[in-house]
């Protein structure tokens, strides 16, 4: 690891037990202040880009037909209005997913709504896709563009489209605005925060919004087209997403968003606040989801994989069991700005212990590390 990345790797063991004794939300809203500062000025962002690591081939992955440096990206919630990605890129990133953004700016559910689990390594949160609208993210696009980075734009419906039955309509217009300036879209279906939207996952509601999106995308230039998925599907209503997916020649599959689920084993005291729950107590249930994925749609429909990724042997576990990609969220709140640069270490440590000469070799080897 480069120097300074030991020293922030240090730092933030230092002040993550004092962060972690403030409000989630404003922590996250600082730090976005923070990124965003740095992402609009050239010099902070070289001083950035030194905690991140040099590039190895071994770890370079291939999606959506673009060369990525390193298999690890920021799922989608975290730069929600495209502010920071910039400077999540320069940490060593090798892709990140701006929104949820909705057609109109909208405020979320009432605070406090995100709470740390620290016992258990994991967040419940329940935003509902606060976010200041499409127009302003298609701006900051624009404004702060990263060529032959892979930045993609999560996007869904407005909570009063849903209620009123509009959702296709909403993901159509979303479609619209911002597919030239980001490099995939991803269709959210799948957060659990917005009531009735996990029911677009059945399949005709599902089939309506690609054919509303598959309009809107008539003519225009082509845009990857990712669907993000819940780990709460029983293995028919996987099956029949996966039918509807091929049919529709979606490129990619995020698997998963956040579980509705409480494991047992949860220890700390805000497991059974209403939510969706991400990190290590995901991680059996995503990983079962893209072992399912892998299975029914083979090489036709790439996985990307997020739920539960901390370290460089999730990497690694995820990519073995045939996802082409992966994302974390939770991983980078517990492991702070040094998070790329640790997993790449981790990552080569053992894949140089095991023999294994590069990911593309490791994909959907199944081998157990
Ligand atoms: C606070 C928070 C906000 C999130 N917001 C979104 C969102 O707006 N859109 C989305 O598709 N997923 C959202 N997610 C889900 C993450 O993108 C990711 O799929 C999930 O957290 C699992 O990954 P993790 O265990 O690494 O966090 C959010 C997650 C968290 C913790």
């Amino acid at each position: 690891m480069r120097p300074a990345a030991q020293v922030s790797d240090a730092l933030y063991r230092a002040v993550k037990p004092l962060f972690f004794r403030l409000d989630p939300e404003s922590v996250h809203d600082c730090t976005i202040q923070a990124l965003s500062t740095i992402s609009a000025h050239g010099p902070l962002m070289h001083a950035l880009s030194s905690l991140a690591p040099e590039p190895d081939p071994r770890l370079a992955v291939q999606l959506f037909q673009q060369k990525l440096p390193f298999p690890l990206g920021i799922a989608a919630g975290f730069d929600k209005n495209a502010l920071v990605f910039p400077a999540l890129l320069a940490l060593g990133f090798g892709s990140v997913e701006t929104g949820t953004v909705t057609p109109l700016p909208q405020p979320g559910n009432p605070k406090p709504r995100v709470f740390r689990l620290p016992e258990d390594r994991g967040l419940v949160n329940r935003m509902g896709f606060p976010n200041q609208g499409v127009e302003a993210v298609v701006n900051n696009l624009i404004r702060l563009r990263q060529p032959a980075r892979l930045v993609g734009c999560n996007i869904g419906p407005n909570k009063t489209a849903v209620e009123a039955g509009t959702a296709p309509a909403d993901f159509a217009h979303a479609w619209d605005r911002v597919s030239s300036y980001c490099s995939y879209v991803a269709v959210n279906i799948s957060s659990p925060n917005t009531p009735g939207l996990r029911g677009h996952q059945r399949a005709d509601a599902l089939q309506a919004i690609l054919s509303a999106i598959r309009t809107a995308r008539l003519g225009k230039q082509h845009r990857p087209l990712v669907l993000k998925i819940s780990p709460d599907l029983t293995p028919e209503e996987l099956d029949d997403i996966v039918s509807v997916a091929l049919q529709f020649r979606v490129d990619a599959i995020a698997a998963t968003n956040t579980t509705l689920d409480r494991p047992a084993s949860l220890q700390s005291r805000h497991s059974s606040e209403a939510g969706g729950l991400s990190g290590v107590p995901l991680v059996a249930r995503s990983t079962a989801t893209i072992r399912r994925l892998v299975q029914l749609a083979g090489d036709d429909i790439d996985v990307i994989a997020a739920g539960g990724i901390f370290t460089g042997r999730d990497v690694l576990a995820a990519i073995s069991a045939g996802a082409a990609f992966t994302q974390t969220y939770t991983g980078f709140i517990y492991r702070g700005p040094a998070m790329p640069a640790l997993a790449h270490d981790e990552m080569l440590t053992l894949m140089t212990r095991h023999g294994i000469p590069d990911l593309t070799q490791l994909r959907g080897s199944n081998f157990q590390l």
